[in-house]
């Protein structure tokens, strides 16, 4: 339903790759507060393989060639919880986990490197990291320079606003300033529906929400899980109960590098079979 337009990528490319390389060990390491015996105690045989010989990796990986040899390179943009968020220097959750188990089956070690947003499919293009996983849509655009692994999860962008907007739906956007991150479908589409004349982007989404709060845009448009988490840090905020557009996340990879797409899809459907990403999902977001 949703036409992809050309996005202004350009600029985005003499990306500053802010390599202020948030290093995590063990984010695949579930915190003994999940309530979900299964995975930590039972690992599936395979898990266990790879848990005690990380060299093994599963059968797919076989030899897959990355970055910085037995470095598993992920790109994101750490200010999109629950998918990317620190904890202290740590960046923790849903991808962090997600890539963590990755790089488990793949027989590799998992580097965090956090960047602007708009920067990390280039990124991923020129080889400065091996996958970006950022709670990133599977897009046309993207993908005329990426191949996406299957998709994780879906995602759903929604419209934040003040408690007292005048802004009940999608159809009351007609004319008002819109905040958005920048790079993002969120961006994408605004600026495609409504002009680019009326849509403000930020470097990231707090930032973006944090100008609503000033007034200095009149609702912004993010995905719903960071929303929910923005809204819960500012007073006066709410969600509107209108959905924009729903979308598909997955892993951007090199289009160079399809042994490492093919290991990740077959690490992924493994993942997904034994439960762990459902594990990963329902720990981090509430159910309704
Ligand atoms: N899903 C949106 C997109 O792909 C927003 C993702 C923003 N992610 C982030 N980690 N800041 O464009």
């Amino acid at each position: 339903m949703k036409k992809l337009i050309a996005l202004l990528l350009a600029g985005a490319m003499c990306a500053s790759l802010a390599a202020c390389g948030a290093k995590t060990e063990e984010p695949a390491e579930v915190p003994a507060e999940t309530e979900a015996p299964a995975e930590t105690e039972a690992p599936s045989e395979d898990a266990e393989e790879t848990a005690e010989n990380p060299e093994a990796g599963s059968e797919a990986s076989g030899e897959v060639t990355t970055v910085t040899e037995g470095i598993l390179t992920m790109g994101t943009n750490a200010a999109f919880p629950p998918y990317e968020f620190y904890d202290g220097d740590d960046i923790v959750g849903i991808d962090a986990e997600i890539a963590g188990l990755l790089a488990e089956k793949l027989g590799l070690t998992l580097e965090i490197v956090d960047m602007d947003f708009a920067t990390i499919v280039t990124s991923v293009q020129t080889g400065g990291v091996d996958i970006g996983l950022a709670g990133m849509t599977v897009t046309e655009e993207r993908l005329e320079n990426v191949n996406f692994t299957d998709s994780y999860t879906t995602g759903v962008q929604v419209i934040i606003v003040k408690e007292d907007s005048d802004i009940a739906s999608v159809d009351d956007l007609k004319g008002k300033l819109i905040g958005t991150q920048e790079g993002t479908t969120g961006h994408q589409y605004c600026a495609q529906d409504y002009g680019e004349e009326n849509v403000l982007a930020y470097t990231n989404g707090a930032t973006a929400v944090q100008n609503l709060v000033q007034g200095a845009v009149d609702c912004v448009v993010i995905d719903e899980q960071p929303a929910l988490s923005f809204v819960e840090a500012n007073e006066g905020l709410k969600i509107l109960e209108t959905e924009y557009v729903i979308e598909d996340y997955a892993a951007a990879v090199s289009k160079e590098n399809t042994a490492l797409l093919d290991a990740l899809n077959t690490a992924l459907q493994e993942l997904k079979a034994d439960g762990s990403i459902d594990e990963i999902l329902n720990k981090y977001i509430k159910a309704e």
